[in-house]
């Protein structure tokens, strides 16, 4: 009987791992969900536009806010990693202001953010890039957008991708009417994930073929 027992407790053993692994192919092979872009995808010519949104050229200051480096990995809906994928991505500064003409708020403008970069993802579809947690801001006088950074994504062969990357437990997400018209599994996949200690974000980015 012990025996039978523990015949039985393997048998259920290995099937919830086959279940768990599924259940997380299943979910991984979803592409990353599309957002608007938006109203304030960036129109100034900037000649800065790398991987370090803290620090601009000819500047000796540091932008203001909580710094972050945001890392993931490019892939295609089968998990295989994607390279030379172009990631054009802006955002609001710490205080919730764009660098855009448009952006009337009367939030600070912070001279040493970058506020828009365009990268590429690398070896095995890598990409990393360092900025600050978004500020959030008013959408009308009784809403407003959680922070978030959006993100343009192109790679001939592929469907262009158009989304917005969230926090994880930002309260204001449930109060996001963007956020909260999406499923759990979609808010999962555009929800960054934070690395224990420290200010590293994980966000992958799910690509689908065309
Ligand atoms: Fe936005």
């Amino acid at each position: 009987m012990k025996s039978m027992k523990r015949r039985t407790f393997i048998k259920n053993a290995a099937l919830g791992s086959v279940i768990s692994a599924f259940a997380t192919k299943t979910q991984a092979k979803m592409s990353t969900p599309r957002e608007a872009e938006g109203p304030f995808y960036p129109i100034t010519p900037q000649k800065e536009l790398d991987a370090d949104l803290t620090r601009m050229v000819g500047k000796s200051g540091v932008a203001k806010g909580e710094i972050i480096d945001v890392l993931g990995q490019v892939l295609d809906q089968d998990l295989n990693p994607i390279e030379d994928v172009t990631i054009d991505l802006w955002q609001a500064n710490s205080f919730g202001k764009y660098h855009h003409p448009h952006d009337t708020s009367e939030a600070p403008v912070d001279e040493n953010f970058q506020a828009w970069a365009i990268i590429q993802s690398g070896v095995q579809g890598r990409f990393k890039f360092t900025t600050v947690i978004p500020g959030a801001y008013p959408l009308n006088s009784a809403q407003q957008r959680t922070p978030h950074i959006h993100f343009k994504i192109g790679k001939h062969g592929y469907v262009p991708l158009l989304t917005q990357m969230y926090f994880p437990d930002n309260p204001l997400n449930k109060k996001d009417g963007m956020f909260k018209r999406k499923s759990a599994d979609e808010q999962a996949m555009m929800t960054a994930k934070r690395s224990a200690n420290s200010n590293q974000y994980q966000y992958d980015i799910i690509m689908e073929k065309l």
